[in-house]
């Protein structure tokens, strides 16, 4: 194929970061929506960044992650690759965890984390609330009975403080230099110390011994190993996959509840379906019980992916489209950008759940991206899509959404995720 040496790609004249800094600060995705349509699915964003919105070269470039490129460089970490063994010990950690987020496996788990949705939902009663206030924690408990035998509140508000001080330093990042010694990035590491000390003492050889007939958490599995675990792998299993989760999910959880206020006639097909099933149908296989709930999720997940903008560094020289780009470049892509894409969908800005419930997908191939895919997509798919069947379930059947000033709520296409703006919101019980 004819290869054109980076130079040439097109993209805005002297880079988004030296010319058109506001313009996309103002609008992220409206100036990466007049990009694309200017410049084609591969431009040229700023020197050594590259965005892509054409769905299989998405697909190519992720399902390569790890051998010809990585997950964006952390910029608190130093803005370094991960060397090979890092890499190469996190899919390990990620290979010990894996088990208990298995879709075989985990209906027996979901009955605890319906019970810890319900609880922190019921709590909430008559209160007005900011979800992206609330969600993290909320989120963060749901998650917990996978992970740990028994309530563990001081593992609760350690891996919140290690997400809010991630979150903090993350909106900050671009304006501290890596190589400058930050209290941003202290903070940040006294918070994932927290976790650690949290961790630590449970993975000691005979804890958490698990006699009965639960299904067993992620930290029993570990200790279960024939073979034990080193720490650090155990400690990645447990604290990296649990901070993995918290920013999408939570955010997520938000657009659920705002999805649900501002589609009413969807939201009371919700309600019948789920008080026609029962509840125990619903506890362990929420995805054949409630077909539209689930259809309304994915719903939600397409207009509003939590990941809005993705990349990958390239650790080879890649071929991007004909297009030829050196080690070195990031390599980004928007799932909210592919999700609203008319060349990928039918009527891409309609909320139409509707669309999931059709006997062929609704999308071209490749074009839904809310979990990324490839070696490094997301762990918890099943699992967080059941998070939000189960709170939309909760929320039909058992509660009144308010919600003020629905109109007034904008997008928020944040440094890591896009959560709405200026919501409050009310749940009432009615039963
Ligand atoms: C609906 C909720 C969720 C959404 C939308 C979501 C989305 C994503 C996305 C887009 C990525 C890939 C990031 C990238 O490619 O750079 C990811 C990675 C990840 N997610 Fe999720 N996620 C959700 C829930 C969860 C849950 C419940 C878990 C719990 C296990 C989880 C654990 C992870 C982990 C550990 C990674 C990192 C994978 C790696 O680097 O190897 N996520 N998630």
């Amino acid at each position: 194929m004819f290869k054109r040496p980076d130079m040439t790609l097109p993209g805005p004249r002297g880079g988004v970061f030296a010319r058109h800094l506001a313009a996309y600060d103002a609008d992220p995705i409206g100036f990466l929506t007049a990009c694309r349509r200017e410049y084609g699915d591969v431009f040229r964003f700023d020197t050594g960044v590259v965005v892509i919105s054409d769905p299989e070269l998405i697909q190519r470039v992720l399902a390569r992650t790890n051998s010809d490129s990585v997950p964006n460089a952390n910029p608190l970490d130093g803005g370094r690759f991960p060397t090979p063994e890092q890499t190469r010990r996190w899919m390990r950690a990620r290979r010990l965890a894996l088990p208990i987020f298995r879709p075989a496996t985990l209906p027996s788990r979901l009955p605890a984390v319906r019970q810890a949705l319900a609880d922190d939902l019921n709590a909430l009663d008559g209160v007005l609330f900011d979800p992206s206030e609330r969600a993290w924690a909320i989120c963060v408990r749901a998650l917990l009975p996978l992970y740990v035998p028994g309530p563990a509140p001081e593992l609760v508000t350690a891996l919140l403080g290690s997400f809010d001080a991630s979150l903090r330093a993350g909106e900050a990042a671009v304006r501290v230099p890596s190589w400058m010694p930050s209290r941003l990035r202290r903070r940040v590491r006294a918070a994932d110390q927290r976790v650690r000390d949290e961790i630590g003492p449970m993975l000691a050889p005979g804890r958490a011994e698990h006699g009965d007939d639960r299904p067993g958490t992620l930290l029993e599995h570990i200790l279960a190993q024939p073979e034990p675990a080193p720490r650090d792998i155990a400690m990645g299993a447990i604290g990296f996959t649990f901070l993995g989760a918290i920013g999408t999910m939570g955010a997520v959880w938000c657009w659920l509840l705002y999805c649900l206020a501002a589609h009413p006639a969807a939201a009371e097909r919700v309600r019948s379906e789920v008080t026609a099933a029962t509840a125990d149908e619903i506890a362990r296989h929420p995805e054949q019980a409630l077909p539209y709930t689930h259809a309304f999720v994915h719903e939600v997940l397409r207009v509003y992916p939590p990941a809005w903008l993705l990349g990958r560094d390239a650790i080879t020289g890649l071929d991007l489209g004909g297009f030829e780009v050196p080690a070195g470049t990031a390599v980004m892509f928007s799932p909210y950008l592919l999700h609203h894409d008319p060349r990928w969908w039918d009527a891409p800005d309609r909320f139409d759940p509707e669309r999931w419930l059709k006997a062929k997908p609704p999308h071209a191939p490749n074009a839904y991206l809310p979990f990324a895919s490839g070696p490094r997509g997301c762990l918890g798919t099943h699992l967080g899509i059941a998070v939000l069947v189960l709170t939309a379930a909760h929320v039909a059947a058992h509660q009144r959404l308010e919600v003020p000033g629905l109109d007034q709520i904008t997008p928020h296409f944040g440094p890591s995720t896009l959560t709405p703006r200026g919501m409050t919101c009310r749940l009432v019980g009615t039963s």
